[in-house]
């Protein structure tokens, strides 16, 4: 008697090399998703692919490229509109600037901005046109904690990261009716390369998580549909009232006159 098997999820992870991304990509394979990994590094990504191919028995395909480049970029649009099957996006990649806004290059403030705001809005708006026919489609946004506390990092970096946040819920609304399920999860501080790439020692900061329980706590928000998933929060109320705060204030901004205060 024949047998024929289902086809397994695909999911598209950018900043699979390492750090977060590496660790999505492992979490992803344990739940019995084929992977396309994206990075500059395809050696370590290999090397990825190949461990989590014999562990998992899943099929890991490797996309070496630079996010930064726009023709790079153009060409993983590319796969990704002739792969359909991709019904997950994790758009993870993404880094910091060492140093103070005022000793930045003004082209490295223009990669970062290429890689943490642009390439992730690019391949969003590329990937829905397949996510919209999956029944699970799904794009994961890595912003960070720092999108709601900018004095604390670098003006760039956070105000890249508030783009990652208000992007995700403005399409959380735009697109309620898609079927597509949207998530933006806020990290703080996390054991990874990137402090050391920002010139940092995270052993310096208080209160870094490690990788896997920060991913495992992403995973869990995704499974229960979170639209915004912050691991560290312990009290979930206190993002509550904030959000609610905001959405209360919306229907004030609707007024004819400036505010007597400005009269
Ligand atoms: N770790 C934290 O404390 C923390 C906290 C909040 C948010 N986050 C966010 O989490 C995400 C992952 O960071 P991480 O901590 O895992 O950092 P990481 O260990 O430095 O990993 C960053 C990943 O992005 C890739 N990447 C960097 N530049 C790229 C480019 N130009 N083109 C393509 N890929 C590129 C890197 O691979 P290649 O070098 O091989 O290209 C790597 O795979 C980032 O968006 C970061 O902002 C991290």
């Amino acid at each position: 008697m024949s047998q024929t098997t289902a086809a397994k999820p695909l999911a598209l992870v950018t900043g699979a090399s390492t750090g977060i991304g590496a660790t999505y990509a492992a979490r992803l394979a344990d739940r019995g998703y084929d992977l396309i990994l994206v990075a500059r590094d395809g050696a370590k990504m290999e090397k990825l692919a190949a461990e989590l191919s014999v562990k998992t028995g899943v099929d890991v395909r490797v996309f070496p490229a630079d996010l930064t480049d726009s023709a790079s970029l153009k060409s993983l649009e590319q796969l990704i509109r002739d792969t359909p099957a991709i019904s997950l996006l994790v758009n993870n990649a993404g880094s910091t600037l060492p140093g103070k806004f005022n000793d930045s290059d003004a082209d490295a403030i223009d990669g970062l901005i290429r890689l943490n705001v642009n390439s992730l809005a690019r391949l969003s708006r590329v990937a829905l046109d397949g996510l919209q026919k999956h029944p699970q489609g799904a794009i994961i946004n890595i912003a960070s904690v720092l999108a709601l506390a900018p004095e604390i990092s670098g003006p760039v970096y956070a105000a890249s990261k508030a783009f990652v946040l208000a992007f995700t819920q403005s399409l959380q609304v735009e697109l309620a009716d898609s079927g597509v399920y949207f998530q933006a999860v806020l990290p703080a501080a996390t054991r990874t390369d990137i402090w050391e790439k920002g010139g940092k020692n995270v052993d310096d900061i208080q209160g870094v998580m490690e990788v896997g329980e920060l991913v495992d706590a992403a995973l869990a928000g995704f499974d229960k549909k979170e639209r915004v998933t912050i691991p560290p929060l312990q009290d979930e109320n206190k993002w509550l009232a904030l959000d609610n705060a905001r959405k209360a204030l919306l229907p004030e901004f609707l007024q004819s006159h400036a505010a007597p205060r400005y009269r």
